[in-house]
């Protein structure tokens, strides 16, 4: 089941009602960070969005278990820009759980994120659910790819645990949003991603980052999603490039004992969200 969307700063208290043993997750998503504390993109100071959505989140997700970041961690790829972002997720108080994203390298990542509580595990089984993080990073492209050892490791996974309900995370969606420029960017094998998992009942549901904008469908049962970015959005079902007006944002997602997905959005809703909104792209 998925929530409407909600409004940050409206949802002081969680009258859900949901089972006490759910796994309570937080996804942040292309947070663009810079080596630079100051280093903007198209005009916006990412750290500071980053600072604001974490104190959001902090106050609206009391009972998180751990959080998701699901790629373009860092724009720059640098190692000081991995180390403000390690610095930053240790505020929220739980594990944090990084994958890369186009804009990453993950050979940087994996070597100053590592270790406990900020790490960049394959998966993680917590209270009967198996949470997998592809690295969907294809060097040199927007575009995404999972190689071989990938496909190989989300296979061999998903067959050492078929008894946990599985949550799966990429950076590059794997369907297309009908945003002509974002799916000429997509996950460029997806067919070869879905002959997995198409074999494996236990996945309830696939999130991913890149789109900087919310989205969720069903594909054969499995709910798909998509993450706001913690810094600016993308407007939904648009030609070519062009960013949207809403604020800084972030994904909750309540995984129950049954299997089930309970999930919705947060942005900001008092954020001065200075963003070049004329910009044709970055890179
Ligand atoms: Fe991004």
């Amino acid at each position: 089941m998925t929530m409407p969307e909600g409004s940050a700063n409206n949802a002081t208290e969680d009258n859900r009602n949901l089972p006490s043993d759910s796994l309570e997750v937080l996804q942040l998503s292309d947070p663009h960070l810079f080596a630079d504390p100051e280093g903007r993109l198209l005009g916006m100071q990412t750290l500071l969005s980053l600072q604001h959505v974490i104190a959001d989140a902090n106050k609206n997700l009391p009972s998180m278990d751990l959080a998701l970041v699901t790629g373009d961690l860092v724009h720059d790829a640098s190692p000081a820009g991995y180390s403000l972002l390690k610095k930053e997720l240790a505020h929220l108080g739980v594990p944090a759980y990084c994958l890369p994203g186009n804009h990453d390298d993950s050979k940087i990542l994996n070597r100053t994120i590592s270790g406990n509580p900020i790490d960049t595990p394959f998966s993680i089984q917590k209270k009967g659910w198996s949470i997998i993080l592809l690295d969907s990073n294809l060097p040199g492209s927007t575009l995404g790819e999972l190689n071989a050892i990938q496909l190989a490791k989300l296979q061999e996974t998903l067959s050492s645990h078929p008894n946990h309900h599985t949550l799966i995370c990429l950076h590059h969606h794997a369907v297309a949003i009908k945003s002509q420029w974002l799916d000429r960017i997509m996950l460029n094998n997806a067919n070869d991603f879905f002959a997995i998992t198409d074999r494996h009942p236990q996945i309830k549901g696939i999130t991913c980052g890149h789109v900087h904008q919310s989205f969720e469908e069903r594909r054969n049962g499995v709910l798909l999603m998509g993450a706001p970015s913690t810094c600016f959005q993308f407007a939904p079902k648009s030609v070519d490039f062009k960013i949207d007006n809403r604020a800084p944002g972030y994904r909750r997602l309540t995984l129950l004992p049954d299997g089930a997905i309970h999930t919705d959005t947060f942005h900001l809703s008092r954020y001065n969200c200075s963003v070049d909104r004329s910009s044709s792209g970055y890179c």
